[in-house]
């Protein structure tokens, strides 16, 4: 068999694994990076912040469920381990940030990292046939480029 349990042939697979399981590890970080916001901001808008940042953590965790598995109807593996998540994010890690502000900055350059990375994904996905996996991140990056105005609109 050329193709994959899905119809889509095997040998332009690996290169959509391959960025799915890149992006799956840029997520990894970013989550714990918002993990990192929601416990450690502090300030005037510790309230709204701390539940805004549990709310996008919470949404970035089902996320990266829905990445891991559709590189398992791939027919690959995803990644699991945090040493391959730090090698392969294109996030890096923002530790020891108290002030609302520069959360919420740092935020904002995640979720601008992570669309530019989906739209990649995108691209590789449809010129492999992969409609799928091009619509499921077509629509992370949509959900994702309203927030980057939402969070700059509060930056001011
Ligand atoms: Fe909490």
């Amino acid at each position: 068999m050329t193709t994959n349990q899905i119809g889509l042939e095997k040998k332009d697979m690996s290169a959509v694994i391959e960025k799915l399981n890149n992006l799956l590890s840029s997520y990894h970080v970013f989550y714990i990076n918002v993990r990192g916001y929601h416990w450690n901001v502090k300030g005037e808008h510790f309230f709204s912040l701390h539940q805004k940042f549990e709310e996008l953590y919470t949404s970035l965790q089902l996320q990266i469920d829905e990445i891991a598995e559709r590189v398992l109807t791939l027919g690959g593996t995803p990644l699991h381990a945090y040493s391959d998540f730090a090698q392969h994010s294109s996030i890096k890690e923002h530790k020891n940030v108290f002030n609302g502000k520069e959360c919420v900055k740092g935020l904002v350059s995640g979720l601008q990292e992570l669309i530019e990375e989906q739209r990649q994904v995108s691209a590789v996905a449809e010129e492999a046939e992969d409609q799928g996996t091009a619509d499921l991140v077509d629509e992370y990056v949509q959900q994702q480029e309203k927030l980057v105005w939402m969070y700059n609109a509060f930056l001011g």
